[in-house]
């Protein structure tokens, strides 16, 4: 009887431990669980194709990190190619987009963050042409940014 309150002080730090963990894992991740979207749902399979693209485009980076420092230009001429790769598939995604059926000003915002997005993945094909390894990094998280907001605001998960 005694215990409990220890017991159940302690499986609540291992939740809150479990909970920074999964944050960190999810961070360096292509993509975030958004939850509910904020203001419309977009369901459409051509668009996951073109999304997992992007994803697996992402993940690469993660796989080749531990190179860094004995291969940082190969990695940073993968970075480049890749990023080549994902502004295709952003430029794919706008064209895509009247086929969404998005009102007016849901497809306004829809295509300022993908803009938003194609402008960041040119400064992180620049970053990787010159080798700039730091900014690589930095970039990859700013974009990372940009895929949760959009699908904060577009995608239902869960569902
Ligand atoms: C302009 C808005 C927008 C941006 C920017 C965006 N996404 Fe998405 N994404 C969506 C929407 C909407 C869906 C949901 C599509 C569906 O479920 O049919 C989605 C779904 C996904 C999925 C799930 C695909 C599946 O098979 O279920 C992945 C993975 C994904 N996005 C990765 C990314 C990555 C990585 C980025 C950034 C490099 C990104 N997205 C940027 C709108 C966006």
């Amino acid at each position: 009887m005694q215990r409990q309150p220890i017991l159940l002080a302690t499986i609540s730090l291992l939740l809150v431990a479990c909970t920074a963990t999964n944050e960190k894992h999810v961070a360096e991740g292509g993509w975030v669980e958004t939850g509910p979207p904020a203001l419309h749902a977009v369901r459409n399979t051509q668009l996951r194709e073109m999304m997992d693209r992007m994803d697996s485009l992402m993940q690469e980076r993660f796989m080749t990190e531990t190179e860094i420092d004995s291969e940082r230009r190969k990695y940073a001429q993968s970075i480049a190619k890749n990023a080549e790769g994902m502004a295709k598939t952003v430029e794919a995604i706008i064209a895509y987009m009247p086929r969404l059926q998005l009102t007016p000003s849901e497809q306004d915002t829809f295509l300022a963050l993908a803009k938003k997005l194609s402008d960041q993945i040119q400064h992180l094909h620049e970053h990787a042409t010159q080798n700039h390894i730091d900014a690589i990094d930095e970039s990859l998280h700013i974009i990372n940014t940009t895929c949760t907001s959009c699908h904060a605001l577009y995608r239902k998960t869960g569902g």
